[in-house]
């Protein structure tokens, strides 16, 4: 069903045109220097992060995220809500023109560990369908609400599992200034960032991170490039919270 080495090709094939970009001096404020012209063939050295962000896509807030990522040449994971999608389908067309990943956060934002197994597939089974008529693949990966899972569900998933290691809890106050503090405090390669891209507070701490760290050559890729940089298959059912270096 998945077929994720694709995937893995398609996302080399993506870090490639990423490392040409990045190479080029392209985005704002970004400086070339001797190591990128030398190792032009290659990835660039990192340090990566992923971006990641729940519970949309809401028109407005999503939207205007889109447009500050696309400014700054940088892709993010989505994992968006069924009930969400709808009346959005243009907003997940755009993320997965515009490289970026989506992924399942169920059709009604229910915690995994309650579901019994019919649930369980009515809920997660069917927005992997509605995603599939809408962008033509069914590899998506799995955050489940809240975090919150048992055995039962990784058994279930028939995915890879993709939890984070940085939580500014944006949700908790929707301060900007606060948020952003806390990820430059704490993010180091490999991280995968958790925030919500539902909140107009929570857009401004993304791009905010995004030029903060990039400033500090943190590179920005997807849960999916990230796996293709450390060499490692993403395995359906398994708990993944971040890829730091030592995997690769
Ligand atoms: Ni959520």
């Amino acid at each position: 069903m998945a077929n994720w080495k694709k995937r893995l090709e398609a996302g080399a094939l993506a870090l490639s045109v990423f490392a040409l970009a990045a190479v080029s001096g392209w985005g704002p404020g970004h400086r070339q220097t001797d190591q990128e012209v030398i190792g032009a063939a290659k990835l660039p050295a990192g340090p990566y992060v992923a971006l990641t962000f729940d519970d949309g896509p809401r028109g407005s807030t999503t939207s205007a995220l889109l447009d500050g990522l696309a400014q700054r040449g940088v892709h993010a994971t989505f994992f968006v809500i069924g009930e969400n999608v709808e009346g959005n389908e243009l907003l997940l067309q755009r993320m997965e023109g515009e490289g970026h990943q989506v992924g399942l956060h169920t059709y009604h934002h229910k915690s995994l560990a309650q579901l019994s197994a019919a649930d369980f597939y009515a809920e997660v089974d069917s927005l992997r369908s509605t995603l599939t008529a809408l962008l033509g693949r069914e590899d998506f990966m799995l955050r489940p609400p809240y975090g919150m899972m048992n055995a039962a569900t990784q058994t279930r998933a028939a995915a890879p599992i993709v939890l984070w290691s940085v939580d500014p809890e944006d949700w908790s106050d929707r301060d900007t200034q606060r948020q952003v503090s806390i990820i430059l405090d704490e993010t180091e390669d490999g991280d995968i960032i958790l925030l919500h891209d539902i909140y107009p507070a929570s857009v401004d701490t993304a791009l905010q991170v995004v030029d903060a760290l990039m400033a500090r050559g943190f590179h920005f890729v997807t849960v999916e490039e990230l796996f293709a940089i450390r060499g490692e298959k993403p395995e359906n059912g398994k708990v993944y919270r971040h890829l730091p270096p030592s995997l690769g």
